[in-house]
C-alpha cells in the first residue's frame, strides 16, 4: 500500500462495518485492546466524538476515534490494517487527530496504550510523554493482565 494513495477524511456511523473489519484485523485478541461494534456504535453519536478514516481506493484501511471534553482531547482508538503498516498511515491519522482536536479547542491530548504495545514508538515520536500507569488494565484472551500507560502532549508543541 502506497501512502500517497491514502486519503484521510471524516467518517460516520455508516463506516462502522468497515471500521470493525479494520479493528478485527488490527488488534491482536491476545491483549484485549479491541472494542466491540456495540461499544463503538454507542460512543460514535455522542457529542465531542469524531471518527477519521484512512481510505485507499475507496476501502477503509485505518481509522482513528477521538473525543473532546472542554479543552482535553483523547485518542480513543487508532488502527491500521496489517497489510498497510509502516507506510505512514498511522502517523497521518495521528496528525489528523491532533489537527481536529486543536480546531475544536483542545490544548491537551491524551491517550492510553498497553504497556509493551509497539505503537508507543509512534506516540513517542509524535511528542507524547508518559503521564501515568493504570495497573492491570487490560485482560488478554488467556487471562493475562497488562498495564496501560497514559500518555499526553500539549497541542502547541
Ligand atoms: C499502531 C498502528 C496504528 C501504527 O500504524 P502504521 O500505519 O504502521 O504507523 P506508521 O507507519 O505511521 O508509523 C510511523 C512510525 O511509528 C513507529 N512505529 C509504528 N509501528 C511500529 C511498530 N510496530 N514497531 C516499532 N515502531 C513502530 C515507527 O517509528 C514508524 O516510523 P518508521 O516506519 O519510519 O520507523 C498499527 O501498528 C496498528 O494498527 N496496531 C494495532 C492497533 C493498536 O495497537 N493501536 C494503538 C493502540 S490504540
Amino acid at each position: 500500500m502506497s501512502k500517497c494513495t491514502v486519503s484521510i477524511s471524516e467518517g460516520s456511523i455508516l463506516d462502522l462495518e468497515a471500521v470493525m473489519a479494520v479493528m478485527e484485523d488490527s488488534f491482536d485478541p491476545a491483549y484485549g485492546e479491541a472494542w466491540t461494534a456495540a461499544q463503538c456504535a454507542g460512543l460514535m453519536p455522542l457529542p465531542g466524538v469524531w471518527l477519521s478514516v484512512a481510505r485507499q481506493h475507496e476501502k477503509v484501511v485505518g481509522f482513528a476515534l477521538g473525543r473532546i471534553v472542554l479543552t482535553e482531547a483523547e485518542l480513543l482508538l487508532l488502527a491500521v490494517k496489517r497489510i498497510g503498516r509502516r507506510r505512514g498511515v498511522g502517523q497521518l491519522l495521528l496528525d489528523r487527530f491532533r489537527l481536529i482536536a486543536s480546531a475544536k479547542g483542545a490544548s491537551k491530548l491524551h491517550l492510553e496504550v498497553r504497556d509493551g504495545n509497539p505503537a508507543m514508538n509512534l506516540y513517542r515520536r509524535a511528542g507524547f510523554t508518559e503521564a501515568g500507569r493504570r495497573r492491570n488494565y487490560y485482560t488478554g484472551r488467556d487471562g493475562q493482565i497488562y498495564d496501560a500507560l497514559t500518555l499526553m502532549r500539549e497541542t502547541f508543541i
